[in-house]
């Protein structure tokens, strides 16, 4: 057995600072609310190299006179609770004491700071968790903190920072949700010395068009609701808008920024079926709630909190979305491919009613159809069998008779395949030119991401160019999407493929956009077939190579002979 001996405080130090600090965007959450808990009204965060030559937050603050600021360094040390009771109470950002300290260990670290009362300014170094001096200083009131060379001195976690614009899209993701839940105070974000976001100190739907545009704002709706155990206020995106993550919705408790599954899954119930599966709304919903409810000391970087009656919180979250969404006219404005929420309540009854709906989604599949049909160059090994379509079932499943039996197709899955082949074997060549460009918004994050994407969007057989400071044209599109008679299809999947989030490699994205843009092109679940377009599906299934599943690996089709008919009705 090898000796035991106590760690160094330098090594100690380190790997604590682990917990706390991931990544430059740790870093980044971390100053920002210390900045709010400092009373700060405007908040500028710079940052090069997405955050790994420098991270600096500068805020109009409190300060902190000298004694302060030179203590602010240490372990455990925190102006905001005084005992453990306190936690109980807390309605600060910070009270563990442990993010100064935590940054120090791992980057070099240059603080200026100056209080209101104070007749100077502070100034400290800190170099790897190691005191370099404190001078006095001439600065405006308020904090400016500067941290350089992040892991420096940790090479394994150095190794695990991803590039500059995976990095910088963590940090938008912050600086986003930071900006969405202090809508009241300014944030401006600067990378590389040109600024990404600029929010000034508004209303929360300003701070919305900031951030998201004005697509994304023009569709939200507020919410406000008080049930017994909270207080919901904020927005949420009509059903027309929507999202393939959840990487849009900020939820907050008492200011605090947190994730939470039951929060996310209560906001989509309060959708009920407005919203396909697989497509999330976008929300910024604040829930305050007492002090004592909430347990905020559970995660070192508090975005995971314990509320003691959250089943009943949730249950209120849901009422309060399906009150906000109630009493407006959801249904989307022209893109018909959209308008996921009629295609829903379509059912025999509203067809004979309104039977211009009905048309819209027939020549809908009618379109997404022809985009698929296929020379005469069949792949498929596979026989086709003699088929015979009987019918369709909840607009979804097509029943048919073949040869020796029973055939039930999902109608959505099936038709992922065939675009999902042809989209794969297309090529850069089989791009068409759009008479029309189709512009498109993007959230700071998106844009940064896109960047990074158009290449491989470009093998696909899109165009895009920069236009303006917030928006791309897209000039070109692959072949198989058709003739575009729907803009809004193309700019769902270019917002699915950015809303991911990271970009991992090119076989990844390669992929990934392939799935996309099959899964958004198809027919939908929930669109009525005529039997011709039933036969017409079936016929471009069998061309393809592998026609029994989906590009997600879920069947297509489920098939009984009839063996397996004899077996089910006990007839053998
Ligand atoms: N931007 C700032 N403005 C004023 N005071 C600050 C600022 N940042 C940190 N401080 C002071 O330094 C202390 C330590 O900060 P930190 O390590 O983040 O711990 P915590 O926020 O948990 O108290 C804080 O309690 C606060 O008093
Ligand atoms: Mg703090």
């Amino acid at each position: 057995m090898p000796k035991i001996h106590i760690l160094d405080e330098a090594t100690i130090n380190k790997i604590a600072a682990g917990e706390v600090i991931e990544r430059p965007a740790s870093v980044i959450k971390e100053l920002i609310e210390n900045s709010l808990d400092a009373g700060a009204t405007d908040i500028k965060i710079e940052v090069e190299k997405g955050g790994k030559k420098l991270i600096r937050v500068t805020d109009n603050g409190c300060g902190m006179d000298r004694e302060d600021a030179a203590l602010s360094f240490v372990k455990h040390s925190t102006s905001k609770i005084h005992r453990i009771e306190d936690i109980e109470n807390v309605l600060t950002m910070g009270f563990r004491g442990e993010a100064l300290s935590s940054i120090c260990a791992v980057a070099k670290v240059e603080l200026v700071t100056k209080s209101r009362e104070g007749l100077a300014g502070t100034k400290v170094v800190i170099h790897g968790g190691k005191l370099n001096g404190i001078t006095d200083t001439g600065v405006p009131d308020g904090t400016s903190i500067t941290v350089e060379d992040i892991f420096f001195n940790t090479p394994a976690r150095k190794k695990y920072m991803r590039s500059d614009s995976t990095e910088l899209a963590h940090i938008l993701d912050i600086v986003t949700k930071s900006a969405l839940g202090n809508n009241n105070v300014s944030f401006t974000l600067l990378h590389n010395e040109n600024v990404l976001i600029r929010s000034p100190a508004s209303r929360l739907q300003e701070t919305i068009l900031h951030i998201y545009g004005q697509e994304v704002a023009r569709e939200m709706l507020p919410v406000n609701f008080s049930s017994r155990f909270a207080t919901f206020t904020g927005v949420v995106s009509k059903p027309a808008i929507s999202r393939g993550t959840m990487d849009a919705q900020s939820f907050y408790i008492n200011s605090r920024n947190v994730t939470s599954r039951a929060l996310s899954f209560a906001l989509k119930k309060g959708y009920g079926t407005l919203l396909p599966q697989g497509r999330f709304p976008i929300a910024v919903l604040k829930i305050s709630v007492d002090t004592a409810e909430v347990d905020v000391n559970v995660h070192p970087t508090k975005n995971q909190v314990r509320l003691s009656h959250e089943w009943e919180i949730s249950e209120a979250l849901t009422l309060a979305v399906t009150d906000a969404l109630s009493g407006h006219d959801l249904v989307p404005p022209v893109k018909t491919t959209q308008s996921l929420l009629y295609e829903k309540i379509e059912t025999p009854t509203v067809i004979r009613e309104e039977g211009s709906r009905f048309r819209t989604v027939v020549k809908d599949t009618q379109r997404r159809l022809r985009r698929t049909e296929m020379g005469t160059d069949r792949k498929s090994d596979t026989e086709k069998p003699q088929i015979k379509v009987l019918g369709q079932v909840d607009a979804l499943y097509v029943i048919a008779e073949t040869n020796d039996g029973l055939m039930i197709i999902d109608q959505h899955a099936a038709h992922e395949r065939i675009l999902f082949e042809q989209v794969r074997d297309s090529k850069r060549e089989d791009s068409q030119e759009l008479i029309v460009p189709i512009n498109i918004e993007l959230n700071p994050k998106e844009k940064v991401l896109m960047k990074e994407c158009i290449p491989y969007l470009e093998e696909f057989g899109f165009l895009i160019s920069e236009f303006g400071a917030d928006a791309f044209a897209i000039t070109a599109v692959p072949r198989v999407l058709g003739k575009l008679e729907d803009p809004g299809l193309v700019h769902d999947i270019i917002i699915d493929v950015l809303s991911e989030g990271k970009i991992k490699d090119e076989t990844g994205i390669s992929d990934r956009v392939t799935k996309t843009i099959a899964c958004r092109g198809a027919i939908k679940a929930g669109a009525n077939c005529t039997y011709e377009q039933m036969e017409q599906l079936i016929e471009q299934l069998f061309m393809t190579e592998n026609p029994y599943t989906c590009p997600h690996g879920r069947p297509t089709m489920v098939f009984f002979n009839r063996d397996a008919l004899d077996k089910l009705f006990k007839r053998s």
